[in-house]
């Protein structure tokens, strides 16, 4: 064999991985191999792979008989939606995709490449762990991941896809990282998997009860997103490309946008007649943002509030709004850490924040308390005091209490505020105000039920409106709902070049 037909002959081994019979496994559980994943998710004829023909180095267990050209990870660059991306793919046909000193090596110079090139970098996660033939090196290796993940936080963006089981370790660098998806029924993540569980708690679970897509994706709110399959998996990541700057010294992307008439008469008609019914605040995104350039996160975890991307006038933008149409939108500690995570990625990658408010304050009770609301909800409201990005909020109806500070209020930052003719922008609901501050009143009157009456009036007279807050200039403007378009349009347009900083530190403390 010359060396040419040498060469031939080993990129041919390396496409195998595993196997073929590894191959045929794979794909009987429904999985795609890790080679098949980077074909869908690149743009054609884009990928180069880098270090094919890596190889382990332990020869414990008789692991020198055993070699794998790769190493159980192909990693490489190329092109999604024509822009730079790196891309990291676990084969699980070689050694359950078990993460060695050199699987780990070659994914540590990925993120070298891709945080000097300042592009995103996508892991596509299948992995049985460390691979426990290794020992300590596959420790090791997962901690240089770890320590790349962090220092990477913030400057490119980096998503994690988990296709497969990810256990042990393994699931901290996608911990790291900005966004988790999961496919149904064939990924799972846990720290320790279910025989443990059952040696320690006696608790007896599956894998998918445990750390499941749908457990992640609404009760723990480890996974951000889930898909029914791996090629919608790959869809929703390329999607969620499509709204990010390459890195944090960029400005979003954008499409292409003609002018047309931007008034959204659907708006005028959204809010109910009533103050205590609902209304599903994704109407009125969907009416503001560009014709369905909504793409929520976190779709199914803390449903109180909506966050997402979307595009206005053809820029990205991220949204947080409360939801009305869930626990009467309050805020609560899922709600808070969901949104404050996704401000401080918008401002990280200078993604200009739209937020609806309508919200009735924090969720009382001692559930709340015992687990920490307090700082749960200072995450949000230290989250929104930081970000430098362009920040306008629009009060659609309640502002109560401490949620109207929190929520994007002028006074921590925001640069554009406006109200509906609907908002109510005061302490608390006219019933809850009069029964505090007219109590002695209502005592002594003789028809109590209508002197309550009469004081929640007159409270709601006062403050159930958007003026109180529009006469201090706290409220930019009260606006039409059908306006709405068009005023965020030419508010984001006017702060398109805003530059504020921060004072001089190494890095706040964020209350975690
Ligand atoms: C080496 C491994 C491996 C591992 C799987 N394999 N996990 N090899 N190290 N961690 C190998 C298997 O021996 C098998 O090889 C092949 O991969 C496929 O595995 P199967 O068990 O046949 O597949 P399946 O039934 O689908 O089960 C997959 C699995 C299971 C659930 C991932 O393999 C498993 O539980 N693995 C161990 C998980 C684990 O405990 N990992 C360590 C976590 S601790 P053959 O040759 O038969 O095909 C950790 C510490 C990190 O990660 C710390 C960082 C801080």
């Amino acid at each position: 064999m010359n060396k040419r037909e040498q060469l031939l002959q080993l990129r041919d081994e390396a496409q195998l991985g595993g196997g073929v019979e590894r191959i045929a496994s794979q794909h009987k559980k429904g999985k795609l191999t890790a080679r098949e994943r980077i074909h869908f998710f690149m743009d054609e004829g884009t990928f180069e792979e880098i270090g094919a023909f890596v190889q382990h180095r332990s020869a414990d267990f008789g692991m020198e008989k055993q070699k794998f050209l790769g190493d159980g990870v192909v990693t490489g660059y190329g092109k999604v939606n024509g822009r730079l991306t790196y891309v990291f793919s676990q084969d699980f046909t070689v050694f359950g995709g078990s993460l060695s000193e050199t699987h780990a090596e070659k994914i540590c110079k990925l993120m070298d490449l891709a945080m000097k090139n300042g592009a995103p970098l996508i892991g596509l996660n299948d992995s049985g762990g460390a691979r426990i033939q290794e020992g300590v090196v596959s420790l090791g290796g997962y901690a240089d991941i770890f320590y790349r993940n962090t220092l990477a936080s913030g400057v490119i963006p980096q998503f994690s896809a988990i296709m497969g089981p990810c256990a042990g370790g393994a699931v901290y660098s996608p911990a790291i990282t900005d966004f988790i998806l999961m496919v149904e029924n064939t990924s799972y993540m846990f720290v320790t998997g279910p025989n443990v569980v059952k040696t320690v708690t006696h608790e007896e679970v599956s894998s998918e009860d445990l750390g499941g897509a749908s457990v992640h994706s609404s009760k723990s709110g480890v996974a951000h997103f889930t898909s029914a399959n791996e090629i919608e998996a790959i869809q929703h990541l390329k999607k969620l490309l499509s709204y990010v700057p390459q890195n944090c010294e960029e400005k979003v992307p954008y499409l292409p946008y003609t002018p047309a008439d931007e008034t959204r008469m659907k708006l005028a008609d959204i809010i109910p007649e009533s103050a205590n019914q609902p209304y599903d605040i994704r109407e009125v995104i969907q009416e503001v943002a560009d014709e369905d350039s909504f793409f929520e996160v976190h779709k199914d975890f803390a449903e109180n509030i909506v966050v997402g991307f979307a595009r206005l006038a053809g820029k990205s933008i991220g949204i947080v709004a409360n939801q009305p149409a869930f626990l009467a939108g309050v805020l609560d500690i899922h709600s808070s850490q969901k949104a404050a995570r996704f401000v401080r990625f918008c401002d990280c990658f200078n993604i200009p924040l739209l937020v609806f408010e309508d919200v009735p304050g924090f969720l009382p009770g001692t559930d709340q308390e015992w687990n920490a609301i307090i700082t749960n909800g200072a995450k949000l409201l230290y989250a929104f005091c930081e970000a430098t990005v362009p920040r306008v909020t629009v009060i659609t109806r309640k502002a109560y209490g401490g949620a109207y500070d929190v929520m994007n209020s002028k006074h921590i930052g925001a640069d554009m505020n406006f109200a509906w003719p609907t908002a109510e922008i005061a302490v608390m609901g006219a019933k809850g105000a009069a029964e505090i501050i007219f109590k002695r009143q209502i005592d002594q009157a003789e028809d109590k039920v209508e002197a309550l009456k009469a004081k929640e009036q007159e409270y709601a007279n006062l403050f159930a409106n958007p003026y109180r807050a529009a006469e201090r200039g706290f409220i930019d403007d009260v606006i039409l709902p059908e306006e709405t378009r068009v005023k965020l349009i030419k508010a984001f347009e006017m702060l398109e070049n805003k530059v504020a900083n921060l004072p001089r530190k190494k890095h706040g403390n964020i209350p975690l």
